[in-house]
């Protein structure tokens, strides 16, 4: 495996990546009872550095909160351990998943009788999706109605969803795979959030059947510090495709993604995305420069 790194932190102790075994009787096994973080680290002039570690053991806490899970450990200690993971692997530019976990050999749902387990693994990885504008098409899966789970937390259960869209994308020549909510709009890819421009206009999907997630909130905010353009967040009809001049992707794994075209019921719609000038463009490189430590004023976002 060539993403193989050589620790994962399980419990307060570095074990060695192929001693991580479980067993095959567990809660979160059968029932998808484990709370997870997909968090990126860079390579930078100084030490490799982790993009907004505290919002992502944040989020990591609110999940586990979901599911009534009591952890063992502070959100400090878990920021600790991280960091020293990377240390201790000795890489320069991947990703980093904690997970937290029911861990028990009882098969009753109710989970509660279970340890709480948790594991940070760390492996190498340059990037999730090649640096090119890429087309998309609308998914025939929605996205998890929001009256089904609290969408705030980020439980391994519902990429159930994700994982059905990532098969049908495989079916397809399209690079990605964009989700409607169960009411008909716009709601994002399996695994992340989009953005749409008009003129100086930026739109993107209010918060309902997604989660308030991490890229997206640095996006906005972007946005206004170096553009002082307030996105706007509302919901989104498919049929206004049609009247945006850019569209892209964000996600912690893929930042900013251009995206090209999107498909809608065959017809394709066309973007200026992918194009030198194009506002994507611009707070595409924005980010990056964020993220490999080169604009000092965001240099609190890594850690
Ligand atoms: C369903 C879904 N949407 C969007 C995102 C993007 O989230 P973030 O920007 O916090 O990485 C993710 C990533 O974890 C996701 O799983």
């Amino acid at each position: 495996m060539d993403f193989k790194t050589p620790y994962i932190w399980k419990n307060w102790e570095f074990i060695l990546w192929d001693e991580a075994l479980d067993h095959n009787l567990t809660h979160w096994l059968h029932y998808g009872t484990w709370v997870f973080e997909w968090i990126r680290f860079y390579p930078t002039s100084s030490w490799p550095k982790i993009f907004r570690l505290q919002e992502h053991i944040d989020r990591l806490f609110y999940s586990a909160w979901v599911l009534e899970m009591e952890v063992p450990y502070s959100k400090k200690e878990l920021i600790k351990a991280t960091i020293e993971l990377i240390a201790k692997c000795w890489e320069w530019t991947g990703y980093i998943r904690p997970i937290i976990y029911y861990w028990t050999k009882k098969m009753w749902l109710y989970p509660k009788w279970a340890t709480i387990e948790t594991a940070i693994s760390a492996w190498k990885w340059w990037k999730y999706l090649a640096d090119k504008a890429i087309d998309v098409k609308i998914s025939k899966y929605r996205r998890t109605d929001p009256q089904t789970a609290d969408m705030n937390a980020k439980v391994s259960w519902w990429y159930y969803n994700s994982v059905l869209v990532s098969l049908e994308i495989h079916k397809e020549w399209f690079d990605e795979w964009l989700l409607l909510s169960t009411d008909g709009n716009i709601a994002e890819w399996p695994g992340e959030n989009i953005f749409f421009i008009k003129e100086n206009n930026v739109y993107t999907p209010s918060l309902w059947t997604i989660l308030p997630w991490i890229t997206r909130a640095t996006i906005i905010q972007l946005f206004k510090d170096k553009f002082n353009i307030n996105v706007i967040e509302e919901k989104i009809s498919p049929d206004r495709l049609w009247e945006f001049d850019e569209a892209f992707f964000t996600w912690t794994a893929a930042e900013v993604t251009p995206i090209w075209s999107i498909t809608y019921n065959w017809n394709k719609i066309n973007y200026k995305s992918g194009e030198d000038l194009s506002l994507t463009k611009k707070i595409e490189a924005i980010y990056k420069n964020i993220v490999f430590w080169k604009d000092s004023e965001y240099f609190n976002w890594l850690s």
